[in-house]
């Protein structure tokens, strides 16, 4: 399963990079805005650090103008994959740029009824919200479960990211079902990595090799 960074934030990406396992990155306007930098100028660094997709979104509401923005971001770099809402006027952009080879990730997507329907127009990746389904009490993973079985029954060529992740169980479940690609924000991915097993078993260790390296040089 591939994993992105859900991030717009340069110094998170490059660490993340570091670890070898990002690969690619999807931003939305709310985290371009928390950055307070200019969208293409974020991308275009996000690009020298990562070899992958990178998402950014259009943020107009009228199909002929979304189309423009695509274009537009498109051309940014190589790796863009234009996000488009769930939207009416999103579906059809998403039927204009796709036709013109523009990879789309459709986002907001919150059921497998509107994962079919970008999946029919070529979206190159659907964006399920799990954990904004959690939150109102819907079963976030469940409309995952739905859309991996019914892209399974066809021949699409549509990756399902699950986006919206709030924990590592998040993503667990997401390999499970056979999810593409989790988006996780920085600190999902610290959380991934690490265990307090491991540090108590790696601080013991140490302790052992300490002492008996001590005891060795007292004795020489
Ligand atoms: O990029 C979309 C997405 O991952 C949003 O997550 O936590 O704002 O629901 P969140």
């Amino acid at each position: 399963m591939k994993l992105f960074l859900d991030t717009a934030n340069v110094e998170e990406i490059r660490e993340a990079a570091s670890l070898g396992v990002i690969d690619g990155v999807t931003t939305n306007p709310s985290l371009v805005a928390k950055e307070g930098r200019r969208l293409e100028e974020v991308a275009r660094e996000i690009a020298d650090i990562v070899d992958g997709p990178i998402s950014l979104e259009v943020v107009s509401l009228e199909a002929p103008e979304m189309i423009r923005e695509a274009r537009r971001l498109a051309a940014v770099h190589p790796n863009v994959v234009v996000k488009i809402p769930m939207i009416r006027e999103g579906l059809k952009a998403l039927h204009a740029v796709a036709q013109e080879g523009i990879a789309v990730n459709v986002t907001l997507i919150f059921s497998a009824a509107q994962a079919l329907l970008a999946a029919k127009n070529e979206a190159a990746m659907v964006s399920p919200f799990v954990g904004r389904l959690d939150d109102v009490s819907s079963n976030g993973m469940g409309v995952v479960k739905e859309i991996v079985e019914v892209f399974d029954n066809y021949i699409f060529d549509t990756e399902v990211l699950v986006a919206s992740v709030r924990h590592p169980l998040h993503v667990i479940e997401a390999a499970k079902q056979g999810a593409d690609i989790a988006t996780i924000p920085y600190a999902i991915l610290e959380k991934l990595l690490r265990h307090p097993l491991t540090e108590q078993g790696l601080e013991k260790f140490l302790a052992d090799w300490n002492k008996q390296s001590a005891a060795l040089a007292g004795s020489a």
